[in-house]
């Protein structure tokens, strides 16, 4: 209103003064073609107030009023609100006024016509348009200076495309980035049987296809859980990008979705931030208090999109881990019983573990002790019959011997013939490592007599003793036994001997016994060892 009022005043000045202050509207018509000026309403003026339009070249005569005879030969039409000048040209450039009544404002259009191709002409008339490959794209032709649908007997005849000459359709299903370029499109109007054209330019220009953006939920990822106390309060923060005002993001608790009035115990609010085209919006889960219900539910994060798919993440909470003196407790717990364990599985097999090292890894002292033997073997006395007989006796050196690999000092071998009895005994057990006495029945004659006499010798040399009773001796060292033996069987390591169950290589008799013995010198492994010595 103020606008119009302050043109009306400008208006008055200049019929006043007679100068034009202000530069009419430009409309840029090729020559031969169709034109069509609109005198545009205005508030002042009635609806059916009589239009009047001038033209410049006509000395302000009102054109309106001219015969339809005088009309056609300017080559024009005025039909109502509208002047129409069939095929332009350069007679018909120039200014032209319209007004509604005597008492409206009036409107002023200057018409150029363009009849050679000038920079500007072509700018004027040019259209520019974009598409996105492989999309659908329809060229619009531009509806300017058309005129009025309800022009009396112009009828439109519809819109040819062409391209640098060449028809074209105006519609492509998928445009491609070689479709770009300046297309022509033809308005055709019919009036009285004659056709009236109305060209433009439109400049299509193809872009690549827009990367589309698709709203996503940045955080929490999906199965996070959340660590916190009882009692405790907790905000989960749901962020997501959208790219829609329609887009949004809500907290499901299983399928209802959570409050949003926060005098609920667990409710959820949120923000919306506008970035260009980017909408951040952050959801945020309160719970006032977490308590135990809330630990064993899950909570969803869903965001509804219409700006492309919908997604959703679910999250736990979980309670803190409190540093706990039980763990502590349990831990040095299991240490222990570990040590035991591996205490008693030593105990019970210390024998097999032992003989196991030695056997497979040779693992066993090699210091040199300048002895020649690995043990020498002294029979004693059984008391009983259930000693070792004369092939028995003769089986266990063989087997220690040749099986096992020991050096064995034997009386009625080794010793050199000719040396006084306990002469020669105490040269073997100076000789050895380790003294083995053997029960033997019937008594075999050889230096067994001479047990008082090895003890003191025995205990001087720290030699090992290793002493084999057989199951009866095995009863508490009675006085049954000589009292030597007695001494003897204290001081030493004592395996069992059992009769024909103690044969077998794999018997737990040769297992103790080798136990008892040091690990032979002459071989580190048994097996490598050849049947003779
Ligand atoms: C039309 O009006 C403009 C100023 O608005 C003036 O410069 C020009 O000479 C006029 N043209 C004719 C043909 O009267
Ligand atoms: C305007 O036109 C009306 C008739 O349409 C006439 O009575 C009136 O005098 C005119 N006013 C002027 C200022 O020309
Ligand atoms: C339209 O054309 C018909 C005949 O073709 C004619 O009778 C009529 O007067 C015309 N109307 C106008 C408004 O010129
Ligand atoms: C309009 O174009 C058609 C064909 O494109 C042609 O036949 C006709 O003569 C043209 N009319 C004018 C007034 O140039
Ligand atoms: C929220 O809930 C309380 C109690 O349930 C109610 O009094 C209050 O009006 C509610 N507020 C809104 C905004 O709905
Ligand atoms: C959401 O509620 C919490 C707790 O009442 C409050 O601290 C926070 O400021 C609220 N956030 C928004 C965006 O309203």
């Amino acid at each position: 209103m103020m606008m119009e009022k302050i043109l009306m005043i400008l208006i008055l000045l200049t019929s006043l003064t007679g100068v034009c202050p202000w530069r009419p509207g430009q409309t840029y018509v090729r020559a031969g073609d169709m034109v069509a000026l609109y005198c545009r309403h205005d508030s002042s003026s009635h609806r059916d107030a009589k239009v009047i339009w001038t033209s410049s070249r006509t000395q302000e005569r009102d054109l309106s009023d001219m015969s339809s005879a005088e009309q056609t030969r300017m080559g024009l039409l005025v039909r109502g609100r509208s002047l129409v000048i069939l095929s332009a040209s350069v007679n018909h450039q120039g200014n032209y006024s319209c007004s509604l009544g005597n008492a409206s404002s009036r409107f002023w259009f200057r018409l150029i016509v363009c009849t050679t191709r000038s920079r500007e002409c072509e700018e004027r008339t040019q259209y520019p348009q974009t598409c996105y490959t492989q999309e659908a794209c329809t060229l619009n032709c531009p509806e300017v200076n058309v005129p009025a649908a309800s022009t009396p007997n112009i009828t439109s005849n519809g819109i040819i495309w062409h391209k640098e000459g060449e028809p074209k359709d105006g519609y492509f299903s998928s445009v491609e980035e070689n479709d770009h370029g300046v297309y022509t499109c033809t308005r055709s109007y019919l009036y009285h049987r004659q056709v009236y054209n109305m060209t433009f330019t439109v400049v299509l220009k193809v872009k690549p296809k827009e990367k589309k953006q698709v709203p996503v939920i940045t955080s929490p990822r999906n199965r996070d859980v959340f660590d916190v106390d009882l009692g405790a309060t907790l905000v989960v923060d749901c962020e997501a990008v959208m790219y829609s005002d329609f887009d949004d993001v809500l907290w499901l608790d299983r399928k209802s979705v959570v409050e949003t009035n926060s005098s609920f115990p667990v409710f959820y609010n949120y923000t919306r931030e506008s970035k260009g085209a980017e909408i951040k919006m952050t959801a945020s889960l309160v719970f006032k208090k977490v308590s135990e219900e809330d630990l064993s539910k899950m909570y969803t994060c869903r965001l509804d999109a219409v700006s492309g798919p919908s997604s959703f993440v679910t999250i736990t909470l979980a309670q803190k881990a409190r540093p706990s003196y039980v763990s502590l407790v349990l831990g040095v717990v299991g240490v222990m019983v570990a040590m035991v364990l591996a205490v008693v599985i030593y105990a019970r097999f210390k024998i097999n573990i032992t003989l196991f090292l030695r056997d497979t890894l040779g693992c066993h002292s090699r210091t040199s002790d300048g002895k020649s033997y690995d043990a020498f073997l002294m029979c004693y006395k059984s008391d009983t019959d259930t000693g070792l007989n004369e092939d028995d006796r003769k089986c266990l050196e063989s087997v220690l011997e040749e099986r096992f690999g020991y050096s064995l000092c034997l009386y009625d071998r080794d010793v050199s013939p000719g040396k006084a009895a306990a002469e020669a005994v105490l040269d073997c057990i100076e000789q050895s490592r380790t003294v083995v006495l053997v029960p033997t029945s019937p008594d075999p004659g050889s230096g067994s007599g001479l047990l008082s006499a090895i003890h003191a010798a025995l205990v001087e040399r720290q030699t090992r003793l290793v002493f084999i009773q057989t199951e009866t001796t095995e009863a508490p060292r009675s006085g049954s036994l000589p009292e030597a033996l007695q001494l003897l069987g204290e001081a030493g390591d004592c395996v069992t001997w059992k009769g024909v169950s103690s044969m077998p290589h794999s018997s737990s008799f040769w297992k103790q016994l080798r136990y008892h013995l040091p690990a032979p010198r002459k071989a580190s492994k048994i097996k490598l060892l050849p049947t003779a010595i």
